[in-house]
């Protein structure tokens, strides 16, 4: 379904252009973000600009996060934005960091192709299986939002190790969960701290890579310990869009 800019988005995408950074309207209709807004009853009368809205609020939550562990969005020297869709949150990102910064990746080629042309920024082909792929670089800042999120139990641990073993010196992975607090039933939470339901957004995405995952904080903070080797540096509670629990882990030099 192609994305309508009905006057009430074109007012928005001007009252964010007047706070003095531009805000890249393009949006792709296969974007799998957007379209959960056109279907969702809250939403689906305004799916544009609840997409816009729901990018810039994790762009507020990320500039909080890195804030209180003293650090800002606009000193990072290389951020990798993984599993990044069409740009959700991208095109928010470039508001405040230069697109040559900036390092996108995704299972969906189109996506990180569109993003490249769109946005100017790099990008990889991320692979389902974390043993397939090969991170080109290091980076600062490591941004995962809700993958973890839809990560079945056999790929949960590998991804987190691979993506703390691609940070630089110091560098930060910043990554969002379902706690329990989004189960609508939490007392069926294994004592595992893991629990997987064979449900998801995704339109192609088999249930074997991707469904709906909900974790505690003593799994996530144990996994982190054992697959890192280093304690998770800060929890956020609901921290992203004030649903979703945040946890940063910092390179430490060993
Ligand atoms: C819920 S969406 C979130 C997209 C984006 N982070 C946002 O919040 O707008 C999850 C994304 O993870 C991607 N994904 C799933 N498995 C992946 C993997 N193994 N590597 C990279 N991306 C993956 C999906 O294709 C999808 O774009």
């Amino acid at each position: 379904m192609q994305p309508v800019f009905d006057s009430d988005v074109i007012d928005y995408i001007c009252s964010i252009n007047s706070q003095g950074s531009e805000l890249l309207p393009d949006v792709h209709s296969d974007d799998e973000m957007y379209l959960f807004f056109t279907s969702h009853p809250d939403h689906r009368n305004t799916p544009l600009k609840s997409y816009f809205i729901s990018g810039d609020g994790m762009l507020q939550n990320l500039r909080e996060m890195l804030n209180s562990i003293g650090r800002s969005l606009e000193s990072t020297g290389s951020f990798l934005e993984f599993a990044c869709g069409y740009g959700r949150f991208t095109r928010h990102l470039l508001r405040y960091l230069n697109p040559r910064r900036v390092t996108v990746s995704d299972v969906y080629r189109d996506a990180v192709d569109f993003q490249k042309a769109t946005f100017g920024v790099d990008g990889f082909y991320s692979e389902f299986d974390p043993g397939k792929l090969e991170i080109p670089k290091k980076y600062d800042v490591i941004f995962v939002a809700s993958l973890f999120s839809h990560l079945p139990e056999q790929t949960w641990r590998p991804w987190l190790k691979k993506l703390y073993n691609s940070l630089a010196e110091n560098g930060v992975l910043i990554f969002s969960v379902h706690g329990t607090t989004c189960m609508a039933d939490p007392s069926q939470m294994p004592r595992s701290g893991f629990y997987y339901l064979n449900m998801s957004e995704s339109r192609s995405h088999s249930f074997e890579d991707y469904g709906t995952t909900y974790v505690t904080s003593d799994f996530v903070r144990q996994a982190t310990l054992e697959e890192t080797g280093t304690p998770v540096l800060l929890e956020i509670s609901k921290g992203l869009w004030s649903y979703q629990d945040v946890y940063i882990v910092k390179e430490e030099a060993k």
